[in-house]
């Protein structure tokens, strides 16, 4: 009782440093730690996967009502089937059962659902519970929550390279014509603008084949935080230091009153 008081003060106090005109519309987290998380209580993997779950729910809440619109989350990338098999089957039938339990409360929340990667190597009941899942919720209008499975980056761009191949091929388009606009139209995440911020929780320094393409000028926020121990509090510190940033583009800081001859020696 007193813990959840003393988070609430701080989610008030941390909010206050927000600056509302400067939310990242799209937020890219990959939600590491798990099993670490697990494994350090003396507890099987699959309950660190479980509290991720409850995490997400308490995140998804979090960035909707700071007015985010966007969040892309990793839950299963194309290396994770190297895991041992239970714990990839334990993963695949926690989709399922997350999503048939969740589903009615993400339509209440108008928020649009979608799951990106290849698909095709997971169950039949499952997929259908994805498809159906994406179809419920396909006008929804307040926010839009990806969600990565079996999602590689390589792979995403290996599959749009092939895709204008073809098209190339078919005579559809020129090879004069391709360009990044082409290239971000037949992407996975195509209508949905670059993450402008990047989480990952657990402390890993890599990208682990996220979001390659989308990711190109993201700022990068790495917490030494496990997913299960992940907040709202600590989300709010990602979103205060990613207004910290100075985002430059390959450009220079542009100071009042300053042209460049005063600025360089010739
Ligand atoms: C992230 O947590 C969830 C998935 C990759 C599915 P991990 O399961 O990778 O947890 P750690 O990194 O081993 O602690
Ligand atoms: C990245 O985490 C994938 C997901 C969070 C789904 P991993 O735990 O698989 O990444 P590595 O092995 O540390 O690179
Ligand atoms: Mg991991």
């Amino acid at each position: 009782m007193r813990s959840k008081k003393i988070i609430t003060e701080r989610n008030l106090e941390l909010s206050k440093q927000i600056d509302k005109r400067r939310i990242p519309e799209h937020i890219a987290i990959i939600m590491d730690g798990n099993g670490r998380w697990a494994t350090k209580k003396g507890l099987p993997r699959s309950f660190g996967h479980n509290k991720g779950v409850s995490v997400l729910k308490e995140i998804i809440k979090a960035a909707k009502n700071l007015g985010c619109r966007v969040l892309t989350v990793y839950a299963f990338s194309t290396e994770n089937w190297t895991r041992p098999a239970k714990e990839v089957d334990y993963l695949i039938n926690l989709f399922g059962k997350v999503l048939r339990k969740e589903i009615d409360e993400i339509h209440k929340e108008s928020i649009k659902i979608k799951f990106i990667g290849d698909l095709s190597p997971f169950p039949e009941t499952l997929k259908l519970v994805l498809k159906s899942s994406e179809s419920i919720t396909q006008n929804n209008q307040n926010f839009i929550l990806n969600v990565c499975v079996n999602y590689g980056g390589r792979q995403e761009i290996v599959k749009v390279a092939k895709e204008i191949a073809l098209k190339s091929f078919t005579g559809e388009i020129k090879a004069s014509e391709v360009n990044e606009e082409l290239f971000n139209s037949e992407l996975l995440t195509k209508g949905v603008k670059d993450p402008e911020l990047l989480i990952r929780t657990s402390g890993e320094k890599r990208i682990s084949n996220f979001l390659l393409w989308q990711l190109a000028y993201s700022e990068i926020y790495i917490t030494d935080v496990l997913w299960p121990d992940f907040n709202e509090v600590e989300f709010l510190k990602a979103i205060i230091d990613y207004q910290s940033r100075n985002r430059r583009f390959g450009g220079i800081e542009s100071l009042p009153n300053e042209s460049f001859e005063d600025s360089y020696c010739s």
